[in-house]
């Protein structure tokens, strides 16, 4: 499974949420990287929770600026952010008991997830607050 790299198509056209997508997929690609290269537990959990802490920091500024605005698919945002804080709430009971096997995982669902979050989701709300004035 190869990393993403970052494209010009993933941009939803809103600086501090591409912003922010990058930085997310950047950290999902460490991740990659640090399994890739056998190293230690301690570094390995620092890196994921960097990663979750940033995605749920990311969820809720989405979140903030479409209620803003008044963007009408509002729901169906929320309800893709709780489904995601649901399931990486069930990645983290299980981390501490074999990283091993959860770790790798993870990745996997957060690869999938952050290109449905932004391909498929985060790209309505790019025509909507550009024609709001949100740059
Ligand atoms: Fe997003």
């Amino acid at each position: 499974m190869e990393i993403i790299k970052w494209r010009e198509s993933f941009k939803t056209g809103v600086t501090s949420m591409d912003d922010q997508h990058k930085t997310l997929l950047e950290l999902i690609n460490q991740l990659y990287s640090i399994l890739r290269g056998h190293r230690e537990r301690n570094e390995i959990s620092d890196i994921v929770d960097v990663c979750l802490n940033y995605a749920q920091k990311h969820l809720h500024d989405e979140e903030q600026l479409l209620i803003e605005y008044d963007f009408p698919e509002l729901q169906e945002q929320v309800d893709h952010h709780a489904q995601f804080i649901e399931t990486v709430n069930t990645f983290k009971n299980r981390l501490a008991d074999s990283p091993e096997t959860v770790v790798p995982e993870l990745y996997t669902f957060l690869r999938t997830w952050w290109l449905s979050h932004v391909v498929e989701i985060d790209k309505k709300y790019g025509p909507y607050l550009q024609e709001k004035g949100v740059e």
